[in-house]
């Protein structure tokens, strides 16, 4: 969250309204151009790992504990795994959260405005790569894969897909290799992945801006986490060995500890500790340290060296 303030712009109103819909129809026409070209790749790979053989990242926005915990979906979904009752989010506001989440530290992204991360700055995409587990990214609503805009609702207006989002999208040294933008799909390829059985080891999956709780509540986020989630906690195409990490970016209460509700699922989970807690203090950089224990990749030396892995 990141409010710029509020300049005065009543009387503009109606030339700004038509010059969105004149953007719309210029941006629609380019990105329908290099939607027919761009390149999209799926590629597979199993890689054994100690404790899981897939990991999904599920994130959603701004929720504050309790709140979470109160809603009923929310429940349904924590029910079928682990809650991590001490999981601390990173930093305020969201894109910071996303970027530590996979470079093991917010390399100086202190705001939710535009960033370019120097090449030299590492991810745990190196890492995987090196050690040849498979990868992608599934951000809904983007609008063909490797795109690195933002995208609005073409009909409403409304915020769509955004980069701030995106954990991968600020580094150049992803952004520089065509190959490894083609992995950064949309939902229409997550389906299209999943049917084919062709989905990667390692994901990120983002909603969009309504279905995240971003612009919405966390009643919306939850309701779309638990329809998302249940037809896949019972499909093989999914669940192979697999780990989810259902979690928050941020509390919506920047005066708060950091604490978003976390919930560990999937067919890796031992049953017998569905609906169970833990207190353990896990925080948005364990993600990495469980994954690089997990396919013994080594570390980046950044806090991911230090966190404490889920397993
Ligand atoms: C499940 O994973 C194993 C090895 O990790 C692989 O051989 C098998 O093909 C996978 N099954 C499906 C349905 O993807
Ligand atoms: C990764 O794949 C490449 C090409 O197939 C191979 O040469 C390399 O040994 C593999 N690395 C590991 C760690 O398995
Ligand atoms: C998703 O991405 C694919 C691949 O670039 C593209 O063909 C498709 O039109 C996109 N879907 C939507 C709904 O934008
Ligand atoms: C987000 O996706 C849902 C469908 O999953 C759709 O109903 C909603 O309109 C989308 N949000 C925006 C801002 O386009
Ligand atoms: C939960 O807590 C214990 C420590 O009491 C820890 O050893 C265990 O691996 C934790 N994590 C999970 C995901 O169960």
């Amino acid at each position: 969250m990141f409010f710029l303030p509020v300049i005065a712009v009543l009387p503009c109103l109606a030339s700004i309204a038509s010059a969105q819909n004149q953007y719309t129809a210029t941006a629609s026409a380019s990105i329908a151009a290099a939607r027919a070209t761009a390149l999209t790749l799926s590629p597979t790979s199993y890689v054994r790992g100690k404790t899981f053989d897939r990991f999904v990242n599920i994130w959603l926005e701004n929720t504050d504990y309790d709140l979470a915990a109160a809603d009923p979906n929310m429940q349904a979904i924590a029910a079928q795994g682990i809650t991590l009752t001490n999981y601390k989010a990173i930093t305020h506001p969201s894109q910071p959260n996303y970027i530590a989440a996979v470079g093991g530290q917010t390399n100086w992204v202190i705001w939710d405005l535009w960033a370019n991360i120097h090449e030299s700055a590492l991810t745990i995409v190196h890492l995987l790569d090196a050690a040849n587990v498979s990868w992608s990214e599934y951000q809904e609503d983007l609008p063909y894969s490797g795109f690195e805009g933002n995208y609005v609702n073409q009909e409403t207006g409304a915020n769509d897909y955004v980069r701030k989002h995106n954990p991968l999208i600020s580094y150049d040294s992803v952004t520089s290799d065509l190959n490894k933008l083609a992995k950064m799909k949309n939902f229409t390829m997550f389906y299209e992945d999943l049917a084919a059985n062709k989905l990667p080891q390692w994901m990120f999956i983002t909603p969009n801006m309504t279905n995240d709780g971003h612009d919405t509540s966390v009643t919306t986020a939850a309701a779309w986490a638990n329809s998302f989630l249940t037809p896949l906690l019972s499909d093989s195409n999914f669940m192979n060995n697999t780990l989810v990490l259902l979690t928050f970016d941020e509390t919506a209460n920047y005066l708060s500890s950091n604490t978003v509700f976390s919930v560990l699922l999937g067919d890796a989970v031992d049953p017998s500790l569905h609906g169970t807690t833990n207190d353990t203090a896990y925080n948005h950089y364990s993600i990495m340290a469980t994954v690089e224990n997990n396919w013994n990749l080594g570390n980046l030396g950044q806090h991911d060296a230090t966190a404490t892995p889920f397993f």
